[in-house]
């Protein structure tokens, strides 16, 4: 027999407080507080505090907590030397999770109670886009930019990237990008963070975890593949032949259709006026030629199959974070440097949710289906005996 739960879709495995998927409405809540809302009045150090505790906080709070922020501005010297000895021709994800389960050896708290894990949240937060812009400037043979204290969380990261300060437009559209991108509930990452730590593992090992899982071009790597594709398309007018011949050999069109969302990711909405705004600011055909793509893939799924498709999260985040010059594979990194949010989150959540039900190590059963020799086991078989390579 086999299982009837491939990829765990749809199975309930705990309780959370900390955000909600309606993927009928096309809503996304963060502790109870639309996305929409939070785009237009929040910043990420606000919607990062939101997620950590129950609720907004306070002016005190909030102060605090962008104060440790910057205060947490650091990276550990023997660990920027280590960065430079690495090849330069590292992946920017595979360093970043080695980097962060190295910081472990570098944290200062003690025991693993709420406040300790609350402070290495906060640590993670800073330090993530410390790391990723670190490595680009050392893997493209520049000096190291250290981090500002007198710029935000989204600004630090541009200033440290490029060398300039950003403009406070640029600031704002990068600062909601990092908000939109914060948290979306038990996605591939979430759940790998959330499993690590259930184990009671230290909160670096599963937030490593879950850089890892955000690796893989299923989860954290779509939108690099957008952004492959409009290079490759290249202007508005090739659009429809491309994506036609796309779609007749049966190939999946990046940044369309969602597993949850079975309408307009709201996500996407907000990052669809983004890139239309970088469009009009830079001049770059980006935005026009990604709305070309959503309009065709529409209809030709239309016709094919019957049905809509919407645009996903990456169809306009690959050329928003085109136009604000950031490399194509810092695509996935950043999506890294914003969900740490999240994954600190859930793994606060796991280790000391108080409302039944408690959590528990996942072990989920699977379903064998291999070789079977009867009750007894297979005959053990001597090495110079076997006939055959298996
Ligand atoms: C995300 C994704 C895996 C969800 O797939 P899903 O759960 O199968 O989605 P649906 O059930 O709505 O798909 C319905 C049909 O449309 C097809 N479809 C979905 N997305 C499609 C796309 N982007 N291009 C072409 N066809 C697509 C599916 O293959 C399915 O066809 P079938 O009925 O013949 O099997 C899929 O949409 C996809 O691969 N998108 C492109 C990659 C991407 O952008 N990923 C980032 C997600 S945030």
């Amino acid at each position: 027999m086999q299982t009837k739960n491939i990829g765990l879709r749809n199975i309930e495995v705990a309780d959370t407080k900390i955000s909600a998927i309606d993927g009928i409405n096309g809503k996304l809540i963060y502790r109870g507080y639309d996305i929409l809302d939070l785009v237009k009045k929040s910043t990420f150090e606000e919607t990062s505090c939101l997620l950590l505790n129950e609720d907004l906080p306070t002016k005190k709070t909030l102060d605090e907590f962008s104060k440790k922020l910057v205060d947490a501005r650091q990276i550990p010297e023997s660990l920027e030397k280590g960065l430079r000895d690495l090849p330069k021709t590292a992946n920017p994800m595979d360093i970043l999770q080695a980097m962060i389960a190295m910081m472990s050896v570098y944290d200062k708290e003690k025991g693993d109670d709420r406040e300790a894990n609350y402070n290495r949240a906060i640590n993670l937060i800073s330090m993530t886009p410390i790391i990723v812009a670190a490595w680009d400037r050392i893997r493209s043979g520049k000096e190291i930019v250290h981090p500002s204290k007198k710029l935000n969380h989204a600004g630090n990261f541009l200033y440290m990237l490029t060398g300039k300060e950003p403009d406070t437009e640029i600031t704002r559209i990068f600062d909601i990008c990092l908000i939109l991108h914060a948290e979306h509930s038990f996605n591939a990452s979430t759940f790998a963070a959330r499993e690590v730590a259930s184990t009671r593992a230290h909160m670096f090992a599963a937030v490593s975890a879950a850089v890892g899982a955000l690796s893989g071009e299923l989860h954290g790597g779509a939108n690099y593949q957008v952004m492959k594709m409009l290079l490759e398309i290249g202007s508005e007018d090739k659009v429809e032949q491309w994506i036609k011949d796309k779609l007749a050999k049966g190939n999946k069109i990046m940044g369309m259709g969602h597993a949850v969302y079975k309408t307009f990711d709201p996500r996407a909405e907000v990052l669809r006026e983004l890139s239309k705004r970088l469009s009009e600011k830079t001049g770059q055909p980006w935005y026009n030629i990604t709305q070309r793509i959503e309009d065709v893939t529409e209809e030709e799924m239309k016709k094919i199959k019957g049905s809509d498709i919407f645009p996903n999260v990456d169809l306009y985040s690959a050329s928003t974070y085109y136009m604000l010059g950031i490399p194509m594979d810092l695509n996935t990194p950043i999506f890294a440097i914003s969900r740490v949010s999240g994954w600190t989150a859930h793994i606060i959540e796991e280790k000391f949710a108080e409302a039944a039900p408690k959590p528990m190590l996942y072990r989920p059963k699977a379903v064998y289906v291999g070789k079977y020799c009867g009750p007894s086991g297979c005959e053990y078989v001597p090495i110079e005996k076997r006939l055959v390579d298996v």
